[in-house]
Formats: C-alpha cells, structure tokens, sequence
C-alpha cells in the first residue's frame, strides 16, 4: 500500500484544511487540540497527516518528510521554491502582509525624508525585497514572533506581520500604513512524490481543488 503524508500546523491552516479533507472523503481520526500525538491517522488507512510547525511545512514537503503539504504564501516566500511543486492557490488562512508602526510615528514624513527606518519582521525575505522596490533604506531585524512589541519598546519603527483582523494591531496602538501582499495557503507537493505516487497525489488534488472552488 502506498502511504500519503500531509503536513499541516496546528490553528488556522489545520482547522481550514479539514472542510478540503472532507470533500475528498478524508477525516482525520484524532484532534490536535487534545492529543500529544504528532501522526494522526484518517479514516482512510493510506492517508496520514503530520503536525509541523508552519515554517517547516516547505521543508517537510521539499526532503519528502511528507508527499504534500499546505502552508501561507508568506512561509513559502521566506522558505524560497526549492522545487516545490505548488499545484493550488487554497484560498484558506487568507490575511495580508503590512507595515505597522506606532499611531504616534509619523511613517510618511520618515519615508519621505529618506531616514533609515528600523524594520523589525519575521518575514525578512518580503520585507527586504518591498522596501527595496520602494527605496527605502532599512536595517531589518529578525524576530520570531511578538513583532508587535518592537515599536514599543523602542527595538523598531516599524514591523512587517500579517494583519487579519487588525485587532492585534489595534491592541497595541499601531497602525497599518502599508498593505504589502495578499496571504492565503497554498497546496505544495514534493516532486517525486508527484512522479512515484501519481494516482492518489493527483485524486486528493483535484478533490481539493473542486472543494475550494466551492
Ligand atoms: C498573527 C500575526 C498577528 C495576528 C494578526 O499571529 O502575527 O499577531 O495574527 O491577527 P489579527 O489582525 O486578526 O489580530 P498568529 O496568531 O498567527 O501567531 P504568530 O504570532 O505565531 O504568527
């Protein structure tokens, strides 16, 4: 029997995923939230799905950790293509990358002056090649999480994150004055998975692709 792998993270991607898995005839067996368990098994015995943290999804699926994958464009663009075959724009997890900064900094007249802006992000890669376009100069520092607190404590001017409700931003006092991309999840399929195991690959990606049409 051939065994096809999926890796998800746990939260949104996991959550919105499991609608996809279900127009496929796919349920997963157990719930993340509940059970230390790393493997879950689906009710189908060739289908198993991974818990990785969202910034290794590329990598699992680029070494063939797993077959596919489902990870933001954000994660994708950071991890590089690497021979990823990226079949299907999901239309899951969507949110958008910004630049934020303190309601009491003035962004524009910093920009306009051409000052060196500190940009704290965990999206370094995105970050680097908007303001590069632009030509704003930066120093860029790299955090992996809690980006929100860069401005106000001082580390940073400005943080590029994703924004999804905005709420977060709001929480801490800072304002949106940038909207740099449109996030959502993405199928990803290790190449030769697609090669060796192309009749069950390709079943499970068109299921996907008609249940996000949907
Ligand atoms: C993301 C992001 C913001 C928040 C934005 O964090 O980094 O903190 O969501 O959402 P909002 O606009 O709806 O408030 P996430 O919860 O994905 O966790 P992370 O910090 O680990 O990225």
């Amino acid at each position: 029997m051939t065994t096809i792998t999926l890796a998800l993270s746990k939260g949104r991607i996991f959550d919105e995923t499991l609608p996809l898995l279900a127009a496929a005839g796919i349920e997963v067996l157990e719930d993340p939230e509940k059970s230390r368990k790393l493997i879950l098994a689906t009710n189908q015995p060739d289908v198993r799905v991974v818990l990785v943290r969202a910034t290794d999804v590329p990598t699992y699926v680029q070494y063939g950790g797993a077959d596919l994958g489902v990870t933001g464009l954000d994660t994708l663009i950071e991890h590089g293509n690497h021979g990823l075959y990226q079949p299907l724009d999901l239309g899951i997890a969507k949110c958008r990358v910004s630049v934020a900064v303190r309601d009491d900094f003035d962004y524009a007249s910093a920009v306009r002056q051409g000052a060196r802006l500190r940009v704290a992000t965990k999206y370094v890669a995105i970050a680097r090649e908007f303001f590069a376009a632009k030509g704003v100069h930066v120093d860029m520092i790299k955090l992996y999480g809690s980006m929100e607190l860069a401005p106000l404590t001082g580390l940073a001017d400005a943080i590029v994150d994703l924004v999804s409700t905005g709420n977060t931003l709001k929480a801490n006092h800072l304002v949106e004055v940038e909207r740099i991309m449109d996030i959502s999840s993405r199928l990803v399929v290790n190449q030769a998975s697609l090669k060796l195991k192309q009749a069950p690959i390709r079943r499970l990606i068109d299921a996907f692709a008609q249940a996000s049409k949907a």
